[in-house]
């Protein structure tokens, strides 16, 4: 979701895809709504045409308002591992709102999620839960740098931490050089206290650790950045960060908003041995409803009011009807047998689409567990934003329309990810296959 996406493209043709509802429903939104819309990447700008409006959604599979039926490989930007309305999440969720739907007290469902997030990643000891994954960011950066004492954050390009104003900010001209900002109204001043780094660049990672080290409270990364593309890092980076922060004092921010419990019932930090300082958890934590969570260490969290002088609150913290739905998503997934469906599915997709690249050379992806990335260009896969190949871009613009005509919902950006759900099975990857060979033939043909 990295905000400032390239302009609007040409709209799709709906080759028999109805499309007057959704059409009328946003011609009156963007009356009402800036862009339509309230998250931005939803408008559809950068894929082009006009955006979907869905009235429901079961399993793998969801329905717009004008009927069309269509498998989702967006799922909500990644909560929705279960897939959609989850009975046990549903039945979970109908129970506690029918007992409360907001106390601004403690109740039990808070104890009982925090359990089982603590469980998933048993080196944490304390978690606090809030709504979404930019609060989580935002107060795990305002820990680290009370904690600290410091105010320098580190961040890399390419990845996205939510829309706190010191994680909108990007690259400056120079290696060590501090931030800019990347949206307005985000004063210089603030954007000058974050430092860009690149992904995948360990000796320049070195370099801005001379420069700022002893000022800098936190690095954060996405240990899986996913929201540029799914742009895998080798190890020896992740290493090389957690290293490097040890020795300058510095705290490790493992934003798993996007992986955290996605791969395994646990963080990526696990996949790879790293054990950051603190972590950031939102989107499946909270089982499709708005939860967000940041964990550490107790010497760490009990800086936190009310206990310590690092302040941060929230009247819908700790929501009984969110925590009823994570708790449910949760003990969907604590067996582990979820993760082994998704590998398996993830597994027919790689063999699916390796048919596809037999065919096509251009066609690539990326996969981990069950997300996925298509980026259209022939050559190694980007390990940093600024080796995504134009075409790729202009490619994925090309077919997304085709496969929503199709019945197949991609997220709307080629810099996105695809998930899968342990509600998708084998038909649907087959189904998704089979739509990218043909669209992917016609556009080698269109070329020709
Ligand atoms: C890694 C990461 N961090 C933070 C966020 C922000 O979370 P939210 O959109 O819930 O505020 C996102 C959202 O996509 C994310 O992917």
């Amino acid at each position: 979701m990295t905000p400032n996406r390239p302009p609007s493209q040409p709209p799709p043709s709906p080759l028999g895809r109805r499309t007057t509802k959704s059409a009328e429903a946003f011609s009156r939104a963007v009356e009402l709504m800036p862009g339509g819309v309230n998250s931005p990447v939803r408008a559809f700008r950068s894929v082009g045409g006009t955006p979907v409006f869905f009235k429901s959604g079961e399993g793998a599979e969801f329905v717009d308002i004008d009927g069309n039926h269509y498998v989702d490989f967006c799922l909500s930007w990644g909560p929705l591992i279960l897939g959609h309305a989850h009975p046990a999440v549903v039945d979970a969720v109908r129970q506690a709102a029918a007992e409360g739907l907001s106390f601004g007290a403690p109740s039990p469902r808070e104890v009982q999620l925090s359990e089982r997030v603590l469980a998933a990643f048993p080196e944490m000891e304390r978690v606090r839960f809030v709504s979404s994954g930019t609060e989580a960011v935002m107060s795990a950066c305002r820990l680290a740098r009370g904690v600290t004492g410091r105010p320098l954050l580190l961040k890399f390009a390419g990845c996205y931490h939510g829309h706190a104003d010191s994680m909108l900010v990007k690259a400056g001209s120079g290696l060590v050089t501090q931030g800019l900002s990347d949206s307005a109204g985000v004063p210089d001043e603030i954007a000058a206290l974050t430092v860009v780094a690149p992904l995948d660049d360990e000796a320049a990672l070195e370099q801005i650790f001379q420069a700022h080290g002893p000022r800098i409270a936190a690095a954060i990364i996405e240990p899986m950045p996913a929201n540029n593309g799914l742009l895998l890092q080798r190890d020896e980076l992740l290493k090389k960060l957690r290293d490097l922060c040890t020795a300058h004092g510095a705290l490790l921010i493992f934003d798993e908003v996007i992986s955290g419990l996605r791969l395994r019932y646990g963080g990526y930090g696990h996949e790879v041995g790293i054990q950051p300082d603190l972590v950031t958890l939102g989107k499946i934590v909270g089982g499709g409803m708005p939860v967000g969570a940041f964990l550490g260490s107790k010497a760490h969290m009990e800086q936190l009011a009310p206990l310590g002088p690092v302040y941060q609150a929230g009247t819908l913290s700790g929501n009984p009807v969110a925590m009823a739905a994570g708790r449910a998503c949760l003990d969907e997934l604590v067996g582990g047998g979820a993760y082994q469906k998704l590998e398996e599915l993830g597994r027919l997709l790689d063999e699916r689409f390796a048919r596809i690249q037999g065919k096509v050379p251009w066609f690539r992806w990326a996969r981990r567990g069950s997300v996925f990335w298509l980026h259209l260009s022939e050559g190694p896969l980007p390990r940093r934003p600024d080796r995504i190949a134009p075409e790729a871009r202009e490619r994925y613009v090309a077919l997304h329309g085709k496969l929503l005509d199709r019945g197949l919902y991609l997220a709307p950006s080629a810099f996105e990810v695809g998930f899968l759900s342990t509600a998708h099975t084998h038909a649907h990857v087959e189904r998704l296959a089979d739509a990218l060979e043909t669209e992917c033939d016609a556009l080698v043909q269109r070329a020709a």
